[in-house]
């Protein structure tokens, strides 16, 4: 997977930072899924995350030795909105799980999630150099579907009724993205959704380009 290390310390975007998680971000995590709406998009089981599950979670897949996990803060004034991770990192096959929550609620739907998965996608690729960085969402989680579209996601598989929410069952998709895909959004500025993406993700107007990615 490359000689670069493999947990940055940040990755910056134009109007995110993603930083490593602190111990006391637990607190965060405690009010996010604990949220009904949140744990309604992010959940197998019906209803929120119990506090002993958001402890466990956050000790084993966020701060654990193993997890690439990072904290998304707005840039402008540092406040701590949401998570994001890689799993089941396989440097055999060079591929990876994506996982994304903005938990503070009045964050989602201002491109904050779309620029934070770009931010880590460029890792992904361009300083792990891995081949293949998956996910799954619920078919009824329109805005995460569309956010995974522009950073350049294709579904790739469905699992039929996989999910019970809402009094009705629902399709689970898999979306990935591969390492080529990516480097052909990178290279065509004006391919129309990658162009879009760039207003709030570079000032440079190129493509879907993070302004900065640290890795000290
Ligand atoms: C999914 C998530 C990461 C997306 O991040 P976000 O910052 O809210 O989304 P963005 O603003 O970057 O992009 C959302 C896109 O969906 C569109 N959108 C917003 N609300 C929508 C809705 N209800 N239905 C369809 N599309 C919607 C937006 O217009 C935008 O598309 P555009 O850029 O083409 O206009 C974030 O909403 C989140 O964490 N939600 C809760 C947890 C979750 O669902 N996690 C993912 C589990 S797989």
């Amino acid at each position: 997977m490359g000689s670069e290390p493999w947990f940055p310390v940040r990755l910056t975007g134009q109007h995110v930072i993603l930083r490593r998680h602190a111990p006391a971000n637990v607190e965060a995590f405690r009010r996010w899924y604990a949220d009904p709406r949140v744990a309604r998009l992010t959940r197998y089981q019906d209803g929120p995350m119990r506090p002993i599950e958001i402890e466990r979670f956050f000790l084993a897949r966020v701060v654990g030795p193993e997890s690439l996990a990072m904290a998304i803060h707005l840039k402008d004034d540092g406040r701590l909105i949401g998570t994001c991770a890689f799993s089941q990192l396989d440097g055999d096959n060079g591929s990876a799980l994506f996982h994304i929550t903005i938990g503070e609620i009045d964050c989602w739907g201002q491109g904050h999630g779309t620029e934070a998965t770009q931010l880590m996608l460029a890792h992904a690729f361009e300083t792990l150099h891995l081949h293949r960085v998956a996910l799954s969402v619920f078919e009824f989680n329109e805005r995460a579907i569309r956010s995974y579209q522009r950073c350049g996601f294709l579904i790739e598989g469905r699992a039929r009724e996989a999910i019970w929410r809402d009094g009705r069952r629902w399709d689970e998709l898999t979306m990935s993205i591969l390492g080529h895909e990516w480097a052909a959004r990178r290279s065509v500025p004006d391919e129309p959704a990658v162009s879009q993406a760039s207003a709030s993700t570079s000032s440079s107007g190129s493509a879907a380009r993070p302004a900065t990615r640290d890795m000290d």
